[in-house]
């Protein structure tokens, strides 16, 4: 069925008002002037161009703010994760720092560099992740909000004055290698030498490992990482056939880390 126009349905008074209406604004046009297509479509190929390249200017630089925005937030964040686990201030923490996604190596059976037999190219290897580097300085102004006290190492005003620092993440690192070099494994080869942690005499290596299996202890613990991580199973053959056993899963914890 053929709909009639509505204004058909209207009483004699609307109908002369839309009839009014109609004729006026069907005259001119102005009524279809308001939708944004009839403005294209009426417009002049150049004021189209314009309408156009403004249209993608407004559009792209919401976008560029967008990813400007998480990003600065994502930096923030990051700089305000580090600031937060470390209690005092460091001049690290001016510097731009952002955090990465690492996939940790758990691999049992492949050996990478840093634990391998001990050799030259090993201890090498170790010292190259910061472990040789010596102490810095920090102006003596700064040592208040560093933490450290009036009565800790400074060095001479005639060569400029300030404190001896390190980084507590190379004393880890550089704790971490003196266990190394004291596993019962490896500890011979630095006995014999008198080299590394075993420059020293015995009790003197004893308290440094001491030390350091606390600090390492302490460090782990006060960054806990609450990440989660599964466990595997692994077959074995026993008098009994097959069946899984303690160490299987002990095993698998650190295949499971690789093979994530
Ligand atoms: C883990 O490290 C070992 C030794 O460097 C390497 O052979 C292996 O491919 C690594 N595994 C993964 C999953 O990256």
């Amino acid at each position: 069925m053929a709909s009639k126009p509505r204004w058909q349905l209207l009483s004699q008074d609307e109908k002369q008002l839309l009839e009014g209406y109609h004729d006026e604004s069907s005259d001119d046009g102005r009524s279809e002037a308001t939708s944004v297509r009839a403005l294209l479509r009426e417009s002049k190929p150049l004021a189209k161009f314009w309408m156009l390249a403004l249209g993608l200017t407004l559009l792209s630089s919401i976008v560029m703010n967008v990813i400007l925005f998480v990003q600065r937030q994502r930096t923030d964040l990051d700089h305000l994760c580090t600031r937060q686990m470390t209690l005092n201030w460091s001049p690290i923490l001016d510097k731009p720092m952002t955090y990465t996604d690492i996939r940790f190596n758990g691999s049992l059976f492949k050996s990478d560099i840093y634990r391998q037999p001990p050799s030259p190219e090993v201890d090498q290897k170790w010292l190259d992740l910061g472990l040789n580097l010596r102490p810095q300085v920090i102006p003596e102004s700064q040592g208040e909000k560093a933490g450290l006290t009036p009565n800790q190492a400074k060095r001479l005003d005639s060569q400029g004055g300030g404190y001896f620092v390190e980084v507590e993440a190379i004393h880890h690192l550089h704790c971490l290698n003196v266990l190394r070099q004291n596993i019962w494994f490896n500890a011979d080869y630095y006995r014999e030498r008198k080299i590394g942690v075993w420059s020293n005499t015995e009790p003197v290596v004893r308290l440094h490992v001491g030390h350091c299996i606390n600090i390492i202890r302490q460090q782990l613990m006060c960054t806990a990482d609450t990440g989660l991580f599964g466990q595997m199973w692994t077959l074995t053959e026993s008098e009994h056939g097959l069946s899984n056993t303690n160490q299987g899963r002990q095993m698998s914890r650190h295949i499971k880390r690789e093979t994530l």
